[in-house]
C-alpha cells in the first residue's frame, strides 16, 4: 500500500521531521499531495537519485515554472539548475571559476566588512525580528555585489527572490500577484540588462565581467544564459542563506550549552554551521523527473514521473547519522548533503559557508546571548526551502 503525505497540512508545515521519520520507517515510496509527486526519504534513496542524473532528469520543473499568465520565457526555467548534460555540463564549467578558491578569497575583506557594519548596527536588550535585523543583510549585500547592482536596490531584493520563487507556485486566478511577479521580472531584467551592457563596454574586476570574458573550448556564454544564471544566483543565493543564518539563531537561542561553547571557541563555528545546515536542512526539497521506467524502494516507476527527494529527511536519516533528531555540535565529519550530490552539487556551497563563518563570529563579537520570547516564529510558506521569515528575538549585549 502507498503511504501518502500532505505538504500543505499546517502540522507537517509547523515540523515535517516527525512525518519524515514515519516515511523512513515505511519499505516503500511515498505519494506527497495535492501534487501526486513520488516522495524518496532515505539517505541512501536520495543518494541513489542524484548520482544517476541520466535517469533522474532536472528537467521536470519547466512547465508549472512557464505558466501562460507570465506571458514571456522565465530566465530561471532556463538556467544550469533545470539542464541536463551536455547543456548543464557546458554552463557550469563556464561560471565554475566565479565560485572558486580565488574568488572566494578576494570577496573575503569585504564580506567581512558587511558582516561587522550589520552586527554594529544590531539593537541590542530589546526584541527584533532577527532576520530583518540581521540575518537578510549579509547575504543581501553579497548577491547585489555578485550581481554588479548598486546597493540602493538591495531592499528590493528579497521580493524579487519571492516574486521569482512564486512563480509555479500562484494559484491561476491571482490576477493582481501575477501581475506583480510579471512586474518584477520585468525591471530585474531591465537593471541586469544595463549591468551586462556595462561591463561589456567597461569590464570591471568582478563576476559579471569575468563571465563575459569566460570561454570554454573557445565559446562564451550568451547574454540570455548569463541573465538565465544571475537570475539563478538572486533565488538560489539569497533565501537559503538567509535561512541558514535564521535557523543558526534559533538553536543559539534554544540551546545556551552550544551558544557558550561556540562563543567561548570559534574554532567550533565551522562544525556548528555544518550541524545546522544538517539538522535544519534550507533547501527541503528537490524535484527531478525519470527518464525511462525504473525501480525504487520497490514501486515500479514510468518514464515521466516526478520523483521528490525529501532532502530534509535525508539529512534526519538516523542510518547515516546516529542520534539523527538531536542537535549534537560534536558530531563528526561534514555532510554535504545539504547541497544535493553529484553534478548539481551547490556552486555556492563554500560561498555559503563563508558568508554564515563571517556573519557568527561578526555577531558573537557582540552578542552575549540570543533570547526567545513568546512571539511566535513565522516559517516560510515554501514547500522547497524551510527558514523562519520573522524570527522575533532579543539579542543580549555581550
Ligand atoms: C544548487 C542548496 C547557497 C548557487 C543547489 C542545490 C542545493 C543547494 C541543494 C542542488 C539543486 C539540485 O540538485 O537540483 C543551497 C543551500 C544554500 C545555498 C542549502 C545555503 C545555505 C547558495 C549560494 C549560491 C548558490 C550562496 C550562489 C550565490 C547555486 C547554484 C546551483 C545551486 C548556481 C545550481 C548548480 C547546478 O545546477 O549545477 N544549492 N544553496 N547556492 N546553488 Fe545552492
Amino acid at each position: 500500500m502507498t503511504v501518502r503525505l500532505n505538504l500543505f497540512a499546517p502540522e507537517f508545515r509547523a515540523n515535517p521531521y516527525p512525518f519524515f521519520a514515519e516515511l523512513r520507517r515505511q519499505p516503500t515510496l511515498a505519494q506527497v499531495d495535492p501534487l501526486g509527486f513520488w516522495a524518496v526519504s532515505r539517505y541512501a534513496d536520495v543518494l541513489h537519485v542524484l548520482k544517476n542524473p541520466q535517469l533522474f532528469s532536472s528537467t521536470g520543473h519547466r512547465g508549472p515554472a512557464e505558466p501562460e499568465w507570465l506571458g514571456r520565457s522565465n530566465p530561471f526555467a532556463d538556467s544550469m539548475v533545470m539542464q541536463d548534460p551536455p547543456q548543464h555540463t557546458r554552463l557550469r564549467a563556464l561560471v565554475n571559476r566565479a565560485f572558486g578558491p580565488t574568488a572566494l578569497s578576494r570577496m573575503e575583506p569585504r564580506i567581512r566588512a558587511y558582516a561587522e557594519q550589520a552586527a554594529a548596527e544590531l539593537t541590542l536588550g530589546r526584541p527584533v525580528d532577527f532576520v530583518e535585523a540581521f540575518a537578510l543583510r549579509v547575504p543581501a549585500s553579497v548577491i547585489g555585489e555578485l550581481l554588479g547592482l548598486d546597493a540602493s536596490l538591495h531592499p528590493r531584493f528579497k521580493r524579487w527572490a519571492d516574486d521569482i520563487n512564486n512563480t509555479s507556485s500562484t494559484p491561476p486566478d491571482a490576477h493582481e500577484w501575477h501581475a506583480q511577479i510579471r512586474g518584477t521580472y520585468a525591471e530585474m531584467e531591465q537593471y541586469l540588462k544595463e549591468v551586462i551592457a556595462e561591463r561589456r563596454r567597461s569590464p570591471r574586476e568582478d563576476m559579471v565581467s569575468e563571465l563575459l570574458a569566460a570561454r570554454i573550448e573557445g565559446e562564451a556564454l550568451t547574454d540570455a544564459e548569463l541573465l538565465g544564471f544571475l537570475f539563478l544566483l538572486l533565488v538560489a543565493g539569497l533565501e537559503t542563506t538567509i535561512h541558514l543564518l535564521g535557523h543558526s539563531a534559533l538553536v543559539l537561542a534554544e540551546r545556551p550549552d552550544v551558544f557558550a561553547r561556540v562563543r567561548a571557541d570559534r574554532s567550533l563555528v565551522p562544525r556548528f554551521i555544518e550541524e545546522v545546515l544538517r539538522y535544519e536542512p534550507v533547501a527541503q526539497t528537490l524535484m527531478r523527473l525519470t527518464t525511462a521506467e525504473t525501480e525504487l524502494c520497490g514501486v515500479r516507476l514510468p518514464a515521466g514521473s516526478h520523483v521528490m527527494l525529501l532532502l530534509g529527511s535525508a539529512c534526519r536519516d538516523e542510518a547515516q547519522f546516529p542520534n539523527s533528531e538531536r542537535f549534537d555540535l560534536d558530531r563528526e565529519g561534514p555532510s554535504n548533503m545539504p547541497f544535493g550530490h553529484g553534478i548539481h552539487f551547490c556552486l555556492g556551497a563554500p560561498l555559503a559557508r563563508m558568508e554564515a563563518r563571517l556573519a557568527l563570529n561578526a555577531l558573537l563579537d557582540r552578542c552575549g546571548g540570543l533570547v526567545r520570547d513568546a512571539t511566535p516564529v513565522q516559517w516560510h510558506a515554501s514547500i522547497v526551502v524551510r527558514g523562519p521569515t520573522v524570527l522575533p528575538l532579543t539579542v543580549l549585549p555581550g
